[in-house]
């Protein structure tokens, strides 16, 4: 019998080409539409690989669904959607698609930094809203970001990029991270280690990249937020509970903090109360990766993860190691 994978939602043709060589493929027809966990449950039930993304929350009820399911492949290189201790019990491989979306991301998390501190969100509204009545010598004053403080949070792939682009801006880097980069790594991006709470105190603008999860669960909340410069803006392009959204919006509200720029939020996609109203924040709905070459480029990787588990390979991208007995 045919392999039978299951796609939650549509993505690019490629690499729903490259599946259909693979077995039989259904896909969630709606692209806009989250399947309900019934409806998650039900396709597990008749697929035996589940090509899934952000959206879908894959829990052990889930994969209970099917003795048989043979890989999770999140599309995507955050992985917290999955719960991961359930897959490795159970001797599923779970995988993701890093590296591939790295530049994409930074990209994203600098539009975010140069929005917010330029008002660029704000300016487009007054423009739209016909209320551009001339160029006013004091309208729309915002930030410098050339000669700044960056402070990165979080100097995994995505973070070092960030930091790279901070170059061309004549920065001075600061980061966190569990360990300090190697020397090399430091020096090529002119980056100093620092612990989170100096960094927060230092930096003109803050750009968060730790992995979602428990471990980073309102890392950013009310006594950090109190760190911060009352002309500092805080970026987050990582996981939406990093932050401590209620805080976040108090925070803005009583000018503690500049600004932020905003590309995931803490109960996706709801926002909490009072955020949308804020001028000083832009928004963005989780399109850190949306370009259409790294969105293709994270589907084909999903689809290469899935290939390999057909062909009875261990996947490239595996996020469980200890489910083929080993390490890394
Ligand atoms: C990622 O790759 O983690 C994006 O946030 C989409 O899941």
């Amino acid at each position: 019998m045919a392999p039978r994978i299951f796609v939650t939602q549509i993505v690019p043709e490629p690499a729903l080409a490259a599946l259909r060589r693979l077995g039989e493929v259904d896909v969630n027809p709606d692209p806009e539409r989250v399947l309900t966990k019934e409806e998650l449950i039900a396709a597990v039930r008749t697929h035996d690989y589940l090509y899934c993304m952000v959206t879908n929350r894959v829990d052990a009820e889930v994969m209970d669904a099917n003795p048989g399911l043979r890989i999770v492949a999140n599309m995507g290189v955050g992985y917290d959607n999955v719960h991961l201790a359930a897959a490795t019990s159970r001797r599923i491989p779970v995988t993701n698609t890093p590296g591939v979306l790295t530049e994409t991301t930074a990209d994203l998390a600098w539009a975010l930094l140069m929005a917010v501190a330029r008002r660029v969100a704000e300016g487009d509204r007054l423009v739209r809203g016909g209320r551009f009545g001339s160029w006013g010598p004091l309208m729309l004053l915002g930030a410098d970001v050339c000669g700044k403080t960056l402070g990165v949070v979080g100097f995994g792939r995505i973070g070092r990029a960030v930091a790279r682009r901070a170059q061309g801006f004549a920065m001075e880097v600061v980061y966190s991270d569990a360990e300090p980069a190697p020397p090399e790594v430091e020096a090529s991006l002119r980056a100093r280690h620092v612990p989170l709470e100096d960094l927060l105190r230092r930096a003109d603008f803050v750009s968060l990249h730790v992995p979602g999860g428990p471990g980073t669960h309102h890392l950013i909340g009310a006594p950090r937020l109190a760190l911060m410069k009352p002309t500092a803006y805080l970026v987050n392009t990582s996981r939406g509970p990093v932050i401590d959204e209620a805080a976040l919006v108090a925070a803005l509200r009583a000018g503690q903090i500049a600004g932020a720029g905003l590309d995931v939020f803490e109960r996706e996609p709801l926002l909490t109360p009072g955020l949308a109203e804020l001028e000083n924040v832009v928004l963005t709905p989780h399109i850190g990766s949306a370009s259409l070459e790294t969105r293709t480029k994270m589907a084909l990787t999903a689809a290469a993860n899935v290939a390999a588990v057909i062909a009875g390979q261990r996947p490239p991208n595996l996020v469980n190691p200890a489910v083929y007995g080993g390490g890394a």
